[in-house]
């Protein structure tokens, strides 16, 4: 696939290029067979370094000429680059022309057709699919950009910045043709650059920013689909405004783009002026779309358009600092998030949802194969370095920074400290490609008298060390002298590479609680008075101590408030203590975390003996409690009552038997379905939304909850061989206003495994065949079913062969192979190994077709060695045949062969 060897790149030998690009002036004359592109350059080399040639990277195009100064010279192809000699000193002019394929480019990297039209993704290394470059983020160019194709088939013609001049052209031999020219006057490297020439129409509307600045905001989509994109507009806007008030960062351009592709292989992609999107990201009405689809348009326009100034103004020096623009930018959006939640609970909403993606995801990473620090040290494939490490553990690393600049009097949570450093940030950096270490230091600076600036060299071991921190705290209470000790102990487990860890920076954000539920003043030896009754404590050593003084009462300690650290706790409370936190913890994220403790020790003791599972008084009357509560709100509810996942739950273990893990967790459900009959009733019908459909976290919220109801309902009812409660969620699902509810009654039904399941599945995809989204939804859906004797995983087989089906489609193999693979633990790990043989076929095919997806389903095996037997053997054996694929593209390969060398360890 890929020319040239796979060799791994070290963050230490990095160089500053030999040339500087400065101005960039492509013409594209547009054909999916064969596309003719006409590079010219402004180019002078790099001073500072000794002379050399030029290197120029090039990937699956054609070259067809290379003029220096208008005159041909002599080039050389050398380790899969274009080499020339002898240039001249000074600024020269440089002209490449060169064809591609887009036809045929089912990588998606690079200019590739979807759907009739043409869209380019270059980040991280596509742009040199598209012509030869200094393809590295360092190297910023401002571009001019003109397009020429088929007016009728692609009556837009779009590019980054501002459009200077269109027109038609003569008619070529099929039919008229036109042009369009971009200019962007802003330096980017090149994986910012975008095009797209497509039958697309848009919804617009103009916004001023504070400044008095008019600017045009566009959504293109397919004809067809523009009643689908308000709530992205809505989301873009909000974003905009947001920034600006949050960060002071106003929108820098006249015209800001949103085009959405059926055709993407991850979510969007933050071209500067022209974000790209993957259509599950754009697209949604109420009869389409889900509350959780809702929330990730929102976040995901967010995210992207924050880039504009994470990541585009001020971008990255080479891709080891990829962290610098990714995690600031989903700490950015997850900001954005909560902020636009609301009220105090919406925001802990947010943050447990990203919480438990950080724990499903995150930790096992920083646990297997794949384990590297926030800023890695080295890679074969950048493309796997797109990583919840970097993303989720890096947004962590930007959120502590927050939490250490801020102080208890004026600015408890460190959000005007952080905004300060945001501001010196782009004071220093801006239109720079810089590192981690910059960002760091501003932050830093910005704040002097800060623990992050008093302590920076080693809060910056969290960009360096993989693995997931411990932290054990133990608490004394000493009535006579009513005093709390707490003494805090840190370890850090060896990663591959790194054996030995040094102590990190650790913000704890505390509070301490009586019995009866007040919150007790806080007092630390030494202070004068209580500084009151939440504060972060800082841990920098292997053993520290805390000693509270004037405790009146033995209290319950609430540590790790809001998940103030990305750290595995262990605080040794019994289910008593735990109880009390679920009942009385002021912090939302701590009364959610003491239930799922106390529903994870069950489900823990329960895999470890061997026993069935019985859940106990105590629990289910906490449950019924919690289901009941006046105050709190359904959406935390239905986290609350949700069990911790297969997934988390097989965290916890050492030899992991996935089968088990399922018996006991679908033991829990069951037995809460029966327990807590009548109070899922209730649940059900008080929380039922009347009026039209809106996406908002309280609405959303009480349809979260009475779906988890009506499931739960369904399968106590299954169990008692009752067919009432299937009825009704039939009905529910004809009958249903949203997306929301049907597919809530859906999956109540399919999760049940009710007989009038199959009928409904039926009907769903009659209903929605030409909404490919949905459709999506319909193969996600059957292969996430819970595991029932086999049936499950026989299904999802039986649906490779489904005429909707295609390996071709990113979002259409994710929604059957990574719903099997990696949300279904109990169809996919099987005793027979039949799936791992499926996912070893799959991942095989895929290679072929798009190495970049089949890598990231390939990462399901990078946990394999804790797996227990049998399941060790019959994933070894899958990841040796993957390995040995001839061609096997070098994006597959690192996954499988780290995966591999887990096998000694
Ligand atoms: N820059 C990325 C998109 C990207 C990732 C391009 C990897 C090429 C390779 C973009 O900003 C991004 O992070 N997108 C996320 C969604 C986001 C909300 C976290 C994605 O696509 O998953
Ligand atoms: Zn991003």
């Amino acid at each position: 696939m890929r020319e040239g060897t796979a060799t791994l790149i070290r963050r230490e030998d990095y160089t500053a290029p030999a040339y500087w690009i400065k101005t960039v002036d492509l013409t594209f004359d547009l054909d999916p067979i064969k596309t003719l592109v006409i590079n010219r350059m402004q180019v002078e080399r790099n001073t500072a370094l000794p002379v050399q040639p030029l290197k120029l990277h090039g990937e699956d195009i054609m070259l067809t000429r290379v003029l220096v100064n208008n005159e041909s010279v002599s080039f050389r192809h050398e380790d899969g680059m274009l080499v020339i000699d002898n240039l001249p000193e000074g600024l020269f002019q440089l002209e490449i022309r060169n064809t591609c394929c887009p036809e045929k480019n089912t990588q998606l990297s690079g200019l590739y057709t979807s759907g009739g039209g043409f869209f380019t993704q270059c980040e991280a290394e596509g742009f040199r699919r598209i012509t030869y470059f200094l393809d590295r983020p360092d190297v910023m160019a401002v571009y001019t950009v003109t397009l020429r194709a088929a007016k009728t088939q692609y009556p837009v013609l779009l590019s980054n910045g501002n459009l200077v001049e269109q027109g038609d052209m003569m008619t070529g031999v099929y039919g008229p043709r036109h042009f369009a020219k971009w200019h962007d006057p802003f330096p980017k490297p090149s994986y910012l650059f975008a095009l797209v020439a497509a039958d697309l129409v848009a919804r617009e509307q103009h916004i001023r920013t504070r400044s008095g600045k008019d600017h045009l905001l566009q959504v293109y989509v397919r004809r067809g689909d523009l009643e689908k994109t308000e709530h992205a507009m809505n989301s873009l806007v909000a974003s905009v405004v947001w920034d600006e008030a949050r960060f002071k960062l106003p929108l820098d351009l006249e015209r800001f783009m949103i085009v959405a592709v059926g055709d993407f292989n991850m979510g969007a992609m933050e071209n500067k002026g022209l974000n790209i999107f993957n259509t599950k990201f754009v697209l949604a009405n109420p009869a389409t779309a889900t509350d959780v689809d809702y929330a990730g348009i929102e976040s995901v326009v967010g995210h992207e358009y924050f880039h504009n100034w994470t990541g585009n103004r001020i971008t990255c020096r080479d891709w080891f600092q990829l962290s610098l623009k990714e995690g600031l930018t989903v700490f950015r959006d997850q900001e954005f998030s909560m902020d636009m939640a609301g009220t105090a609970t919406a925001r802990a909403v947010k943050r447990i949802e990203d919480v438990r993606q950080l724990r499903q995801l995150q930790f096992p990473e920083d646990a297997g194969a794949m384990a590297h620090p926030v800023r890695p040290d080295s890679y074969v494939e950048i493309n796997n370095f797109y990583t919840a490490t970097v993303y989720e553990k890096g947004a962590e690393v930007v959120r502590m920074m927050q939490t250490l600049v801020g102080n208890h009097q004026s600015d408890p949570l460190g959000r005007e400290g952080f905004a300060r450093g945001i501001t010196l940030y782009f004071s220093r950096f801006d239109g720079q490609a810089v590192t981690c270490d910059d960002f760091a230091q501003a932050i830093a600076d910005a704040n002097p008298q800060s623990e992050l600036a008093k302590q920076l060299p080693q809060f910056k071991r969290w960009y360096a060390q993989a693995g997931t921190p411990r932290v054990s705290a133990r608490g004394r209470y000493d009535a006579p002298s009513r005093t709390y000790t707490l003494g805090i102990e840190q370890t850090a487990l060896p990663s591959p590479g790194q054996p030995a860890k040094q102590a990190y920076v650790i913000p704890l954000a505390m509070g301490l609680i009586g019995r009866d539920g007040q919150a007790l003043p806080l007092q630390l030896e030494g202070e004068a008075q209580p500084v009151g009754t939440e504060r972060v404590l800082v841990l920098n050593e292997a053993r520290s101590f805390f000693t509270f003084v004037n405790v009146d009462v033995e209290p319950v300690p609430s540590l790790l408030r809001g998940f103030s650290a990305p750290v595995v706790l262990a605080d040794h409370l019994a289910d008593a203590d735990l109880l009390t936190l679920l009942q009385h913890d002021t912090d939302p994220f701590n009364r959610w975390e003491a239930g799922q403790r106390l529903a994870l020790n069950r489900l823990l003791a329960a895999v470890k003996d061997e026993a069935p599972l019985q859940l106990d008084d105590a629990f289910i009357g906490a449950m019924r409690t919690l289901l009941h509560h006046p105050e709190l709100d359904a959406a935390f509810k239905e986290l609350a009552l949700t069990p911790p996942s297969e997934a988390y739950v097989a965290e916890q273990l050492s030899a992991v038997d996935p089968q088990r893990i399922h018996q006991a967790r679908e033991a829990m459900l069951l037995q809460l379905a029966q327990a807590l009959r009548d109070d899922w009733v209730w649940a059900f019908e008080s929380h039922q939304v009347k009026g039209g459909y809106s996406p908002d976290p309280v609405s959303s919220g009480r349809r979260a909850l009475a779906n988890l109801a009506l499931t739960m309902l369904c399968r106590d009812a299954i169990a008692r061989g009752d067919v009432v409660w299937p009825g009704r969620a039939y009905e529910r699902f004809k009958d249903a206003g949203n997306m929301t509810d049907r597919l809530g009654a859906l999956t109540a039904l399919t999760h049940s495994h009710a007989e009038l399941a199959e009928l409904a599945l039926q009907r769903f995809h009659m209903l929605f065949k030409d909404e490919a989204l949905v459709i999506d939804k319909w193969f996600a859906l059957q292969a996430t079913t819970p595991e029932k004797d086999g049936q499950v995983f026989a299904r999802a087989k039986q649906l490779l062969k489904h005429r909707d089906f295609s390996l071709k489609n990113p979002n259409r193999a994710r929604s059957l192979i990574a719903a099997l693979c990696m949300n279904n633990p109990a169809a996919f790990h099987r005793n027979d190994a039949a799936g791992y043989v499926f996912w070893a076929d799959r991942i095989i095919e895929l290679d072929s077709i798009n190495p970049q997806l089949a890598a990231r389903l390939a990462r399901v095996m990078d946990r394999w060695s804790q797996l227990a037997e049998p399941y060790r053997s019959g994933a070894g054996e899958a990841l040796k045949r993957v390995a040995a694929k001839p061609d096997l593209s070098s994006d597959v390969a690192e996954i499988v062969t780290r995966a591999l060398q887990q096998e000694s360890t």
